[in-house]
C-alpha cells in the first residue's frame, strides 16, 4: 500500500498549557493533504490547559486526567493510556505536556511517542529549559524534537534547530521565538512518523527516503 492510500495515522496529543504546538499540528494537517496524520484526541493533565479549547473548537475529543484525582501515579498513567487506546491512537505527541511518562505508558507506542523540548538537548533538560539557558549565559539555544524514552528529555533526536539569544532577551521573549521554530519543526517530525520514515539505530534516528 502506498503512503497516499494509507488512512491518516491517528494522533493523540497531550498538552498542559496553551497548546500553540497543538495548533501548529492542526494547521499543518489542514494545509497539507499529504500530512498523513489526524488528531483524534487531545488529553491534558489540567482542566485549565488552553489546548483543550483549541481541540473543542475543532470538534476533537478531549480528556482531562489530573494526577490529583487518582490514588497514585501508576493509576493516573494507566487511565491516560486507556483513554488514548479507546481512540485507537497510533502516534502520541507531547506538545507541552509537563508530566513524565513511565515505561508502562510508553510500551503502548514503542518509538511512537514524540516530544518537543525548548532547548538543544542534551543541554537544559527539565521543566525550565528556557530559564536555565538564559541563566547559564549560552549564546545559542533552540528546540529539539525527539522520541520519548524512560529518561527525561533523553530519547533519540529526530530534529533540532538553533535560536540565537539576544542581549535583551527575557524568558518570555526567548520562549516565544523558540516556539515559532517548534511550530514548524514538530509538525515536520510528526509527518515523518506518520509516514513511517523514522528508523531508530541505537541513539540515532535515520530518516528513510520517501517511497513513491
Ligand atoms: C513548548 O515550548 C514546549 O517545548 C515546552 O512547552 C511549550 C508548550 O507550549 N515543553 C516543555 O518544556 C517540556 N519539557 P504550547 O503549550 O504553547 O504548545
Amino acid at each position: 500500500m502506498s503512503c497516499s492510500s494509507r488512512p491518516p495515522a491517528r494522533l493523540g496529543v497531550l498538552v498542559s498549557g496553551g497548546g500553540t504546538n497543538l495548533q501548529a499540528l492542526l494547521d499543518a494537517a489542514d494545509a497539507d493533504p499529504r500530512f498523513g496524520g489526524e488528531v483524534v484526541v487531545v488529553g491534558a493533565d489540567r482542566a485549565d490547559a488552553g489546548g483543550l479549547g483549541r481541540a473543542k473548537e475543532r470538534g476533537i475529543a478531549t480528556v482531562v486526567r489530573q494526577l490529583s484525582d487518582h490514588p497514585d501515579r501508576a493509576t493516573w498513567e494507566a487511565r491516560l493510556r486507556a483513554d488514548l487506546e479507546a481512540h485507537q491512537v497510533e502516534v502520541v505527541v507531547l506538545a507541552g505536556f509537563m508530566r513524565i511518562l513511565s515505561g508502562a505508558f510508553l510500551a503502548g507506542w514503542p518509538d511512537r511517542v514524540v516530544n518537543t523540548h525548548p532547548s538543544l538537548l542534551p543541554a537544559f533538560r527539565g521543566a525550565h529549559a528556557v530559564r536555565d539557558a538564559l541563566a547559564y549565559g549560552v549564546r545559542v539555544t533552540g528546540c529539539t524534537v525527539h522520541l520519548v524514552d524512560e529518561q527525561v528529555d533523553h530519547g533519540p533526536i529526530i530534529a533540532q534547530q538553533a535560536v540565537e539569544i539576544r542581549p535583551d532577551d527575557d524568558e518570555d521573549a526567548l520562549h516565544e521565538r523558540i516556539k515559532r521554530v517548534e511550530h514548524t519543526l514538530l509538525p515536520a517530525c510528526v509527518k515523518l512518523l506518520c509516514h513511517d520514515r523514522l528508523e531508530v539505530v541505537g541513539r540515532a534516528v535515520r530518516i528513510r527516503e520517501e517511497s513513491s
